[in-house]
């Protein structure tokens, strides 16, 4: 069964995902604190997209630029001017809200019909005594609503000590147009050739009226976002290479998806109508998720055309081409542009992961993430915490698997115990040190110098000798199958 957003948010705070903002001080609405396993699992987010599409791709290069920008940028872009949803505010309890979301939201209704009652009404429908349907304010259900106004979402702020007109800068709202702003000196320094693509992962700050569902929309979030830039004037297999690459990008990214483990029936594609198509952009695809909230997008992937590159070179008066050496002319590239949000991909890693099991009758919370995305890779784990020979083993084998990989040592409960802890953070393999493995002093009875992996998903258990431990471990984390690895083992020991 899929999780509740509470249930989310619930482990997420418990296990130290993510934790919501100065929540001592009553929390700031819509933004979110990495945790120390949050943290981790969204640099692997950001690790394996940076590997897989930047660095193995002799087509693509990366960028880190500043979030501040000349503020010149937004007026080429468009954001000045258009970066803006319609709000509406109530004029009772001034609660403001984007104007196309308020019908998705329950309303509150005092209800004529029961002498004034109070009910809370689910989106979209009629109170079922009066047959009313929503006219005031959702939340009060008191003020009326204000007429829809446009209100830009970026954040404003001034650069140096003066605050006046003239040192009015903007927070980035998109990583996007700092590739745009590079273009020629990332051309120039790096001597490419089309179509090629610059990558870049930051910070980017929307003022959104209404922010919420935990990580979906926050108002500081993460972006992933490639610029890809395609010769206008060229084919591929017959049709213009801007609508080949669109296509080219679109499987790509959901095969990315679903190589980190995504199930196939959770994901889906929408196109954007006519008349949803931003200012910039000749076609839009979403990825879309199946979410706690329902089908949402997770990201999207756009033709931006030449708009970029032509506005900026209008506003600068800088040229932004490519010389065609076949053509023998200035090209303006077009340019397309796969967008992903980092918390929205790690919100839909978390919810595709979590899985509630039975086992002998209890509860098994386990979040299968891919081994690669698991904030923790392997866990050392003693049986017994008072056996000295059995701790300084365990703590020696964690020191040498931390060289490669993410590793932990707990020894604060039973096995059973310790082994849930792991399954509910989605660490897949544990590494349990025993009486066998060191020997026993007491009755002078030798160690077999063997420690037992087991899997996280089977709970199946396989016992390995310390010296092969690596190589085993290696293999694991690097995609054979636990029931190959596992086969060589022999009969495994009842899961654990
Ligand atoms: N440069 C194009 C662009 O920014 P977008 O669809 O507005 O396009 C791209 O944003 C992705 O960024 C989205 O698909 C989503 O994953 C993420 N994103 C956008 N706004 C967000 C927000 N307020 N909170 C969290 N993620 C957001």
């Amino acid at each position: 069964m899929a999780p509740t957003m509470d249930t989310l948010v619930s482990l997420s705070k418990r296990r130290g995902f993510v934790f919501q903002s100065s929540e001592i001080y009553g929390g700031t609405g819509s933004c979110w604190d990495y945790g120390p396993l949050g943290v981790e699992l969204k640099q692997n987010i950001k690790h394996a997209w940076w590997r897989d599409f930047v660095q193995s791709r002799a087509d693509m290069v990366g960028l880190d630029a500043s979030i501040l920008m000349h503020p010149m940028v937004w007026k080429a872009s468009g954001h000045l001017d258009k970066f803006t949803d319609p709000m509406v505010d109530c004029r009772e309890c001034r609660l403001r809200f984007r104007a196309d979301h308020v019908d998705e939201l329950a309303w509150t209704h005092y209800c004529p019909a029961t002498k004034g009652n109070k009910f809370t009404i689910p989106s979209g429908e009629a109170c079922g005594h009066c047959g009313a349907r929503r006219t005031l304010c959702p939340d009060c259900g008191k003020g009326e609503l204000t007429p829809p106004r446009q209100f830009n979402l970026m954040f404003k702020t001034f650069m140096g000590p003066v605050e006046e007109d003239a040192s009015v800068a903007y927070l980035r709202p998109e990583t996007a147009q700092a590739m745009f702003v590079n273009f020629d000196n990332v051309l120039q320094s790096m001597r490419l050739k089309l179509p090629f693509g610059i990558g870049q992962a930051g910070r980017s700050f929307r003022n959104e009226i209404t922010p919420g569902n935990f990580i979906f929309r926050t108002r500081e979030f993460e972006q992933m976002e490639i610029e890809y830039f395609v010769n206008p004037h060229e084919k591929v297999d017959a049709r213009p290479a801007d609508e080949w690459w669109h296509d080219r990008w679109i499987e790509d990214c959901l095969a990315w998806f679903r190589r980190y483990g995504l199930q196939e029936e959770n994901l889906r594609l929408r196109e954007h109508a006519a008349d949803e198509l931003s200012h910039y952009s000749k076609r839009t695809v979403d990825i879309e998720f199946r979410y706690p909230i329902g089908w949402s997008e997770l990201m999207g992937i756009a033709n931006r055309t030449d708009f970029d590159l032509k506005q900026h070179s209008k506003f600068s008066g800088k040229s932004l081409t490519y010389f065609d050496d076949e053509r023998k002319e200035h090209v303006v590239p077009f340019v397309v542009e796969p967008a992903m949000g980092v918390d929205r991909a790690l919100l839909a890693f978390l919810t595709d992961a979590y899985r509630e099991e039975e086992v002998r009758g209890e509860k098994r919370v386990v979040l299968r993430f891919h081994p690669e995305l698991a904030p923790i890779q392997v866990a050392v784990l003693p049986l017994l915490k008072k056996r000295e020979e059995i701790v300084k083993t365990a703590l020696g084998i964690r020191a040498d698997l931390a060289k490669r990989w993410r590793v932990v040592y707990d020894d604060t409960a039973a096995i059973g115990r310790l082994y849930r802890r792991q399954d509910e953070v989605g660490t897949p393999y544990c590494v349990t040190v025993d009486v066998q493995t060191v020997g026993d002093s007491g009755t002078a009875e030798a160690g077999d110098g063997r420690v037992t992996i087991r899997d996280r998903d089977s709970m199946q258990q396989i016992r390995v000798s310390v010296a092969t431990l690596a190589d085993v471990l290696g293999e694991l984390l690097g995609g054979t199958p636990w029931e190959t690895v596992a086969a060589r083992f022999g009969p495994a020991p009842p899961p654990a």
